[in-house]
């Protein structure tokens, strides 16, 4: 890749051609002892993986980009990182958004454009054996060139829907400038500062979803994303649950 976009303060890249995952290489870093900060982008991954045991497919064109950090907190205080960093993600791309384009975030970690996928997040985190983080990992990939066909949901990308032209770094450089500001939001005042920013772009609260954790099936309302960045459901036998990030593995709506 050729040289990179103006990043915040205190980022430091690492740009490769290709890579089986830009999440292993900023983990290598990790586990190295980067400090906070360190961002992996390659021009195409060639096991980039997505949640749930998916493949991400990771041609040339997007954006494959993962950031190291490591956040004071728990493992469930890190979890609202994914709502954050997808949170900095959608206003990056509003403010290059054509207006129609209607982008959105679906909880806990994509982006949308027009009711279909653009953008997804994979975090992945090592903790002590206190349970603090020792480190975590913002995975992001956006479809800018182009979607895979056949995904078990509606996926776009930025140039199907009339963004104007721009390469991966460019891109990265305006969504890290936005994710910056939101993370310094966070630690100091934690997801409840954020909070508004969230539900004013998120997409489905009030419709009915299904949530699938471990064996379980949750079906319900989408009531409310809580200070704590959980989904608050009512169930349809009128119980009211909270569902962290971190125990969810399948949304639907
Ligand atoms: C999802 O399933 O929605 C998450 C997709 C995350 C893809 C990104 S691309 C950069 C980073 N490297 C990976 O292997 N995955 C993430």
């Amino acid at each position: 890749m050729t040289t990179g976009p103006q990043l915040p303060q205190g980022y430091v890249l690492h740009a490769f051609d290709r890579v089986e995952s830009t999440n292993d290489e900023a983990r290598r870093l990790a586990e190295q002892g980067a400090a906070a900060g360190a961002v992996v982008v390659a021009g195409e991954q060639l096991k980039g993986r997505g949640r749930h045991g998916r493949a991400w497919a990771s041609p040339p064109g997007n954006l494959y980009a993962s950031l190291l950090l490591r956040p004071e907190g728990t493992l469930a205080e890190a979890a609202q990182l994914s709502l954050v960093a997808s949170l900095a993600l959608a206003e990056a791309l509003i403010a290059l958004a054509p207006p129609a384009a209607d982008v959105r975030v679906k909880w806990p970690n994509d982006v949308l454009v027009r009711g279909a996928k653009v953008a997804g997040l994979l975090l992945e985190s090592a903790a002590g054996a206190d349970e603090r983080v020792a480190w975590l990992i913002i995975g992001s990939g956006v479809n800018i060139a182009s979607a895979p066909a056949g995904t078990p949901y509606p996926a776009t990308a930025l140039r199907y829907e009339g963004f104007p032209p721009m390469t991966p770094l460019d891109l990265l450089g305006r969504y890290l400038g936005v994710l910056d500001d939101r993370l310094a939001r966070w630690r100091s005042r934690g997801f409840a500062a954020v909070r508004p920013a969230w539900l004013a772009l998120g997409s489905g609260i009030g419709d009915r979803v299904r949530l699938r954790l471990g064996r379980e099936e949750v079906a319900g309302r989408f009531l409310d994303v809580t200070d704590q960045g959980a989904l608050l459901v009512a169930q349809d036998d009128d119980r009211r649950r909270q569902i962290t990030a971190g125990e969810l593995l399948f949304v639907d709506r």
